[in-house]
């Protein structure tokens, strides 16, 4: 395990070196941590799941350094075009239909025909894909079904039984919660699969057509990949699990318990972290992982978390806690 500083000289020449011989090297994005390889090679993508232990089952994402390089890989469509202009660099990732000629390894798909393109808004990881002549393979640098990672002592916590894994340390991830996941591989039938940094509203409001729920988080087992009639199991019912119980909004506390704050604290808890004083929801996706990290490693009974408005990104947030209350299926 190597953190080196995003910022030194030959830092990015030397994670250059790393990928280009099919290691994994974690980098910040705007969202949280990913953990790339190299996207064209089936061993690098290989090695990813087994770093986060992650069932092949799962697709992992693709991070380009531009929307314009991902047509060599996948069959752009218009709504695609029109989210881009919108939003890219940013908090998005994209699913299309892979394209036949494509060079990405099939272990992307987990047996699906199409892929989740993204476009980190980080400038680390931006000037990371520009140097590299493949795209980054990158899920989010935590062990499989444990908290996602905004910071790069967490991935070096989260991961830490992976020794050769370089990390490229950037600061901590600006959004702190991960991209919104739109499906256009059916592009007259686009789904929204995950909330994230950018809200549905703001989706459908600059780009002018509604999105599906499809939520496949909440789907436990198998569900239909687009157009192929395979059953793909695309994702299990409990992500972003702390290892204490969680309970949210919550208006009383109990002793012992660690409070996960929002606005004004209730008084009494042992542990106290305050996702944000002045009840800013940006500022409390920022803080979400890290802060739940941090009640997680403390002797508290529980984790109880105060309401937090289900609005904008609050939306997201409110998901990833919902998901880490839930029991594993
Ligand atoms: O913000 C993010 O999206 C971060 C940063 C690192 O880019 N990445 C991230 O990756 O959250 P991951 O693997 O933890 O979550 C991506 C989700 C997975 O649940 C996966 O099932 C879904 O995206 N996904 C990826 N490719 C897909 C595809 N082709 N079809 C459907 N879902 C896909
Ligand atoms: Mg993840």
């Amino acid at each position: 395990m190597k953190i080196i500083a995003a910022s030194g000289v030959s830092s990015l020449d030397f994670a250059c070196e790393v990928l280009g011989n099919d290691g994994l090297v974690a980098f910040p994005t705007e969202t949280v941590y990913g953990l790339g390889g190299n996207a064209y090679s089936d061993k690098a993508v290989a090695e990813i799941f087994r770093c986060k232990n992650r069932p092949f089952s799962n697709p992992v994402s693709v991070c380009y350094s531009s929307f314009f390089a991902i047509s060599r890989d996948v069959e752009v469509n218009a709504k695609a075009r029109l989210l881009a202009e919108e939003f890219l660099p940013g908090a998005l990732t994209i699913v299309l239909r892979k394209r036949t000629d494509s060079k990405i390894s099939r272990l992307c798909s987990a047996g699906g025909d199409t892929v989740g393109i993204r476009v980190p808004n980080n400038p680390v990881a931006l000037n990371l894909l520009k140097k590299l002549d493949f795209p980054l393979a990158a899920p989010s640098a935590n062990t499989s079904s444990e908290l996602s990672t905004t910071t790069a002592q967490s991935v070096c916590e989260s991961l830490k039984n992976y020794e050769n894994l370089v990390i490229l340390d950037g600061g901590p991830c600006n959004l702190g919660i991960e991209s919104t996941i739109i499906d256009l591989s059916e592009e007259n039938r686009p789904k929204i699969l995950r909330k994230g940094a950018i809200s549905q509203e703001e989706i459908e409001r600059k780009c002018g057509f509604k999105l599906v729920a499809a939520g496949i988080q909440k789907i436990v087992g198998t569900q239909i990949s687009a157009g192929t009639g395979r059953t793909v199991e695309v994702s299990r019912l409990s992500h972003y699990k702390p290892v204490k119980p969680i309970v949210i909004n919550v208006r009383k506390i109990e002793e012992g318990d660690a409070l996960l704050a929002f606005g004004n604290p209730i008084p009494g808890a042992k542990y106290c972290l305050n996702l944000s004083e002045n009840s800013d929801l940006a500022e409390a996706a920022k803080n979400l992982f890290f802060m739940l990290r941090k009640l997680d490693s403390t002797d508290a009974r529980r984790i109880c978390v105060m309401p937090i408005p289900n609005t904008e990104i609050g939306a997201a947030i409110n998901d990833r806690l919902e998901k880490a209350t839930q029991k594993d299926n």
